[in-house]
């Protein structure tokens, strides 16, 4: 799927301007390859930060863990088959929801936040944004609404007309190991740096006692993970007794629970991460991982770590994006334009059609 197509803006222009950006399209040939812009909306829509911007702190009153929440809708959706927005759309009788896949299934959240900024979106600009960028915009808000670094979202994104269920399993989950973190981060066009400084994203946000139980009791030979800090690991014994209910939430990061900073690097070096896949970024149970000096280093500099992680939120949110006339501009995010009526067989009949000669 997404092998959009080319499509440098090259119409309505004289033809001695044409021959001079066709040599500047022959000199800068990747950039406009990559095809999203961040003055996308300027002229159709520009207003759009500030309404999703009010949309999440509106939301945030009432709920402290959404921006960590939001953030984590969008890395889900970019690694699942590209950031379309595939993970927002709901169970019909054609779609099989992302939703309800492992990684997401009594997970992801934030669904009802999108659906309003959507609609906040939809009543000053009509048809014009869709889904998949109102993921990449509430990303960055999120993250700069919790005092990290702030950044140009690239826009331009268009949201598919499928799910894809099964493919949710390249999603990293709580209990790889590195080499399989470094294998899927790469399956997607991220490298080890990438891995770590997105990582950095559980500097907020909350997980389950059921994704770190195992480090607590019986890790090894009727031993805790000696990569877990005595104190600490007191602590997460009385939140995750063992047997107990496995949904209760922890924070991420016990330092600075909601704000976005580098804690998480230096929680690392104290033995104070959470998940197994946190901590053997710098040190598992019995290596020293060959992505330990990126910690260290995002550990020592709160700017070096704040320009790698926007360095790869963009290249995580250009994954596999549609872009021109490929897919749509949804109306609502969790389900596909007209999917009622006699023309959406037709439609998904050709959906099908090109996804399978493209596989
Ligand atoms: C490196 C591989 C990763 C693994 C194995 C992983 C795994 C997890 C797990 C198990 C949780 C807790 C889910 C729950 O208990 O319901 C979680 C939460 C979270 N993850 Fe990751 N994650 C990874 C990478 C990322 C990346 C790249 C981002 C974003 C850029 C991210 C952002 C978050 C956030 C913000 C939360 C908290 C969400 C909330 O409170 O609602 N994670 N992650
Ligand atoms: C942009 O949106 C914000 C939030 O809805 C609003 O307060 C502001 O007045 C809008 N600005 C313009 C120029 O429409
Ligand atoms: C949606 O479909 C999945 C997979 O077919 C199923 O497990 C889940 O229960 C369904 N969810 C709802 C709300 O219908
Ligand atoms: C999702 O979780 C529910 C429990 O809340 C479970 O009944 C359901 O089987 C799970 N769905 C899938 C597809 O595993
Ligand atoms: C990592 O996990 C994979 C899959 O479970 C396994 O094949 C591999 O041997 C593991 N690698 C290390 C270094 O433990
Ligand atoms: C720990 O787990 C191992 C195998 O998973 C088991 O053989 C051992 O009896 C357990 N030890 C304790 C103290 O529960
Ligand atoms: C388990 O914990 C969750 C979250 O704190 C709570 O909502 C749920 O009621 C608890 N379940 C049981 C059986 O106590
Ligand atoms: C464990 O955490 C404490 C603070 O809670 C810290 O002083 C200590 O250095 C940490 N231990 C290790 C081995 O990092
Ligand atoms: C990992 O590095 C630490 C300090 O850098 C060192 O003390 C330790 O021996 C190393 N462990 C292994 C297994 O190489």
């Amino acid at each position: 799927m997404a092998s959009s197509s080319f499509a440098c803006p090259f119409s309505a222009v004289s033809v001695s301007l044409l021959l001079m950006l066709s040599l500047i399209a022959l000199m800068h040939f990747d950039k406009c390859e990559a095809q999203l812009s961040p003055t996308f909306y300027d002229n159709t829509c520009p207003n759009v930060s500030a309404i999703v911007r009010e949309q999440l702190l509106l939301a945030q009153r009432s709920d402290p863990r959404i921006f960590a929440s939001l953030i984590r809708l969008f890395f889900h959706d970019c690694f699942t088959n590209g950031c379309e927005a595939s993970l927002l759309l709901d169970n019909t009788t054609e779609i099989k929801s992302e939703k309800f896949a492992l990684p997401n299934n009594n997970s992801a959240r934030g669904y009802e936040v999108i659906d309003a900024v959507k609609t906040a979106v939809e009543n000053s600009c009509p048809g014009i944004v869709s889904c998949a960028d109102i993921l990449a915009i509430a990303a960055e808000a999120s993250v700069h609404l919790s005092y990290g670094p702030h950044w140009t979202v690239p826009l331009g994104r268009r949201d598919g007309r499928m799910a894809y269920f099964n493919a949710a399993s390249i999603l990293p989950g709580p209990f790889d190991n590195v080499t399989v973190l470094q294998q899927k981060f790469a399956a997607v066009g991220l490298n080890d740096i990438d891995l770590v400084s997105l990582s950095g994203a559980h500097t907020f946000g909350r997980a389950q006692c059921f994704t770190f139980r195992h480090r607590l009791y019986n890790f090894s030979n009727g031993n805790p993970d000696p990569s877990l800090n005595t104190t600490y690991l007191a602590k997460l014994r009385q939140r995750c007794p063992d047997g107990g209910n496995r949904t209760v939430l922890n924070n991420l990061d016990p330092v600075t629970p909601d704000v976005f900073d580098n804690k998480y690097y230096t929680n690392l070096q104290n033995l104070k991460g959470l998940l197994t896949t946190d901590q053997d970024l710098l040190s598992a149970a019995d290596t020293n991982a060959s992505t330990a000096p990126y910690v260290n280093r995002f550990a020592a500099d709160k700017k070096v770590f704040f320009d790698s992680f926007v360095e790869g939120m963009i290249k995580m949110g250009n994954i596999e994006v549609l872009t021109g006339s490929s897919g749509e501009v949804r109306k609502n995010c969790r389900v596909v334009n007209g999917a009622s009526g006699p023309q959406f067989e037709i439609r998904l009949r050709d959906v099908e059609a090109s996804s399978a000669e493209e596989i």
